[in-house]
């Protein structure tokens, strides 16, 4: 099977949808859940998996990404992933971390690609009075939030939502879209995936 690392920052949602998807005839597993906070809730969801987890804390780095990137260089590497999934990372990365990696790394950004690069993209298509909106997974490039779009998925926009109520409705697809497209990537197959 491919080796599968996922990197998070937060409750990880999408790596519990990942994690949940790799079993029986998948063909991938995971290897390491990375996180650069031990905040992160979703360390804890991936010990109780039996999955292996590090942390690097990105605060003692502060102001030198390189450093930073060394260090999340090491369990990494250590892991031997054949693909690296982006989950709710919340940090940027260098052109140097991102080429070691290129082809072999996958990111989830929660808006319908090529719009909202970037943060709160929820309430910026609400503020632009979008009537659709969504999740896309893309294939990581030095460029944020870039790189070939591997998969999307669509929600409506409702007359009475807030980010809030937006955003649950989107991370719903998150975890629909995310297994769909790792599937079909880690089989080798690089043709996008939309849902529904
Ligand atoms: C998800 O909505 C993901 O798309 C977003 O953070 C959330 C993480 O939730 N990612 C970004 O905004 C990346 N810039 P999770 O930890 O429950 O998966």
């Amino acid at each position: 099977a491919k080796h599968v690392a996922i990197l998070i920052s937060g409750g990880g949602s999408n790596m519990m949808a990942l994690l949940d998807s790799m079993v029986g005839d998948h063909p991938a597993r995971p290897c390491l859940v990375l996180s650069n906070t031990a905040a992160a809730g979703g360390l804890a969801r991936a010990a109780d998996r039996g999955v292996p987890t590090a942390v690097v804390d990105h605060r003692p780095f502060a102001g030198d990404r390189p450093a930073f990137e060394a260090e999340l260089m090491k369990p990494l590497l250590a892991a031997r992933p054949d693909i690296v999934c982006f989950a709710g990372f919340m940090r940027i990365l260098t052109a140097g971390f991102v080429s070691h990696w290129q082809g072999r790394a996958l990111n989830i950004h929660p808006s319908l690609l090529p719009l909202y690069k970037g943060l709160n993209t929820h309430a910026r298509a609400l503020a632009a009075g979008d009537t659709e909106h969504g999740c896309t997974v893309h294939e990581v490039t030095a460029e944020l939030d870039d790189g070939p779009i591997l998969g999307q998925a669509r929600v409506p926009v409702l007359p009475d939502d807030t980010p809030e109520t937006l955003a649950a409705r989107v991370l719903k697809q998150e975890h629909r879209l995310y297994p769909a497209v790792l599937r079909r990537f880690a089989s080798g197959d690089r043709r996008p995936v939309f849902l529904p």
